[in-house]
C-alpha cells in the first residue's frame, strides 16, 4: 500500500512539474557526439497537456544564459538566432515540429532521436536563424524543448545537464600520432619480417638436413653397387689376365 501510494505522490508531482529533462541518445555502437553535433531523444510523452498541433522548439544555450533565459523571446528573431551563437546570442532556437510528430507512447523498438548541429548549409545563412547548425565548440551546452501555440509559450521541459562535445585534437598533436603510428608500423614490419626470416632459415635448413640425411642413405646402397661394379670390373679384368 505505501509504495503504491508513493508511486502517486511522484506521478502527481511529476506532472505538476513537467520534469522531463531531454536528454542524450545513447547508443551501444557509440559514435553519437561529434566535435560539432549530438543526438537527444526525441521528447516522447513530455507534453502530454498540450494540444497536438502546438509546436516543439528545441533551444540550445550555453550555461550561463539558462537563469535568465525568456521563454516569451519568439524563434527566428535575431536574439535567438543560430548565426550568433554563442557570442552575441547566448541560447537559439532550432528543430521546430509539431507535437504530432513526437507520438506518445513510442513505439517499441523504434528510434526517435533528434541530431543537433547536422545542418551545414544554413550555418552562416543570416536569413535562416532557425538553422540547426554545427555546434561553435566542445561546449558545454544545455538544451530544453519549448512548446509554442502560436508564438505564446505553453510548456517546457526542464534544463538538461551539460552537454560536453569531443574535442578536437590540437593540429600539432596529430603529426605526432601520425608519426607515433608510422613507428609503431615500422617496428611491426620489421619484427615480421625477421620472423619470417627466422621461419625461412629454419625452413631451409630443415630441407637441408632432409636432403643430406637421404643422400647419407644413399651412400649405403652405392658402396654396394661400387663393390658389384669393382668386382665385375675386376673379374672382367682379371679373366683376360688369366688366359694370358
Ligand atoms: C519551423 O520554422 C520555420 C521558420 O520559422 C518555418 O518556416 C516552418 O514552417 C516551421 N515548421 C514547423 C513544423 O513549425
Amino acid at each position: 500500500m505505501l509504495p503504491l501510494l508513493l508511486l502517486l505522490l511522484v506521478t502527481a508531482h511529476s506532472l505538476a512539474d513537467k520534469p522531463y529533462v531531454p536528454t542524450l541518445a545513447t547508443s551501444p555502437l557509440g559514435g553519437l557526439k561529434t566535435t560539432s553535433t549530438f543526438v537527444l531523444e526525441q521528447p516522447r510523452c513530455a507534453f502530454t497537456k498540450v494540444q497536438s498541433d502546438a509546436v516543439i522548439w528545441l533551444v540550445v544555450a550555453v550555461p550561463k544564459a539558462i537563469d535568465n533565459f525568456s521563454n516569451s523571446v519568439a524563434p527566428g528573431t535575431p536574439e535567438r538566432a543560430f548565426q550568433g551563437f554563442p557570442a552575441s546570442t547566448p541560447a537559439y532556437m532550432t528543430l521546430n515540429t509539431t507535437l504530432l510528430n513526437y507520438p506518445c507512447p513510442k513505439p517499441p523498438g523504434e528510434i526517435t532521436v533528434l541530431r543537433v548541429g547536422s545542418e551545414t548549409s544554413c550555418a552562416t545563412d543570416k536569413t535562416r536563424p532557425t538553422c540547426n547548425g554545427p555546434l561553435p565548440g566542445p561546449g558545454p551546452y544545455r538544451v530544453k524543448f519549448l512548446a509554442l501555440k502560436g508564438s505564446k509559450p505553453v510548456a517546457e521541459t526542464a534544463w538538461s545537464k551539460l552537454i560536453t562535445l569531443k574535442t578536437a585534437l590540437p593540429p600539432s598533436s596529430i603529426p605526432a600520432t601520425g608519426s607515433g603510428r608510422s613507428t609503431g608500423m615500422i617496428a611491426l614490419t620489421s619484427i615480421l619480417s625477421i620472423l619470417f626470416a627466422v621461419l625461412l632459415a629454419g625452413l631451409v635448413a630443415m630441407l637441408f638436413f632432409w636432403g643430406s640425411h637421404a643422400r647419407g642413405s644413399s651412400t649405403f646402397s652405392k658402396p654396394e653397387a661400387v663393390t658389384v661394379r669393382r668386382y665385375n670390373t675386376h673379374h672382367v679384368y682379371d679373366q683376360p689376365a688369366a688366359r694370358l
